[in-house]
């Protein structure tokens, strides 16, 4: 694989789920040095294990997004050990396993969701960016949802948390660009599993792969991305495109 991040440095946040071991491993194949973060530490370690057995760089470190003291230090031992961050990842994300209308939400699920989705990419951000403006260069990449551009019935606080994401992401590259600092979103579609199945609400007809949604952080974070900032890349088989399966269309 070409190493397109050879020297940079990169955190990422949530790393434990379905789509950030795929991050991981893409930043780490392109040469960038690691930073694994998730609530669990010994998904982290295993994830930054696999990291320097193959020859790369990496640091593992249990982080809750939502506690400002916790990302300080581990942001700063994340640097103390691999070099000032060049590349943020926000992939940490809550989602509530059952829909619910408005209604029969809970109170105390809504602030979750809005505190880890919303207010914990808010934090690692404002953690990040003060650096990498000193340093004239920086790469944010958020994971926002094609919930937060389009709705997502029974899930209206994980959506409204998304779609605040995207609104925070886009001034937040206002504020920083001007310093040589990027800041974008990748909005997933459904990524239902590590392989590839038939899906029919996608225009492609196929579900994505967490590898589909690595490709374009990498490609964010690398040179080509440079002149792109405060956009939001929906990956999603064309889901949010348009209508799919009407009786009228072909
Ligand atoms: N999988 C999809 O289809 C899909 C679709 C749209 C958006 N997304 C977004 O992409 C990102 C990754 O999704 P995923 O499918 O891998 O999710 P996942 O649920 O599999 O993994 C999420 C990870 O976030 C971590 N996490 C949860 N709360 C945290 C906290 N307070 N602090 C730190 N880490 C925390 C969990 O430990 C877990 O490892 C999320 O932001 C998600 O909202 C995913």
């Amino acid at each position: 694989m070409e190493k397109r991040l050879n020297g940079k440095v990169a955190l990422v946040t949530g790393s434990g789920g379905l789509i950030g071991p795929a991050v991981v491993r893409r930043l780490a194949a392109e040469g960038a040095a690691v930073a694994v973060t998730d609530l669990s530490l010994e998904s982290a370690e295993k994830l930054a294990a696999g990291i320097t057995a193959a020859g790369g760089r990496a640091f593992a470190a249990a982080l809750d997004v939502t506690n400002p003291e916790g990302i300080a230090s581990v942001f700063e031992a994340a640097e103390r050990a691999l070099g000032p961050l060049d590349i943020l990842v926000n992939n940490a994300g809550l989602l509530r396993k059952q829909s619910a209308p408005l209604q029969q939400t809970p109170v105390e699920t809504m602030k979750a969701i809005i505190d880890v989705n919303l207010i914990g990419t808010m934090l690692c951000c404002r953690e990040a960016v003060g650096g990498m403006i000193a340093r004239g260069y920086g790469k944010i990449i958020n994971l926002a949802s094609i919930a937060g551009v389009s709705g997502l019935p029974g899930w209206a606080d994980y959506a409204a948390s998304k779609g605040g994401v995207i609104t925070f992401s886009q001034t937040l590259a206002m504020e920083a660009g001007k310093h040589g600092v990027t800041v974008n979103c990748v909005s997933p579609g459904m990524i239902c599993g590590p392989q590839v199945q038939e899906n029919q609400g996608t225009w492609l007809g196929r579900s994505g792969v967490p590898e589909d949604i690595a490709s374009m952080i990498a490609y964010l974070a690398a040179p080509e991305g440079d002149y792109i900032t405060g956009c939001n890349y929906l990956v999603d088989g064309g889901r949010v495109v348009g209508p799919r399966n009407a009786a009228w269309i072909q």
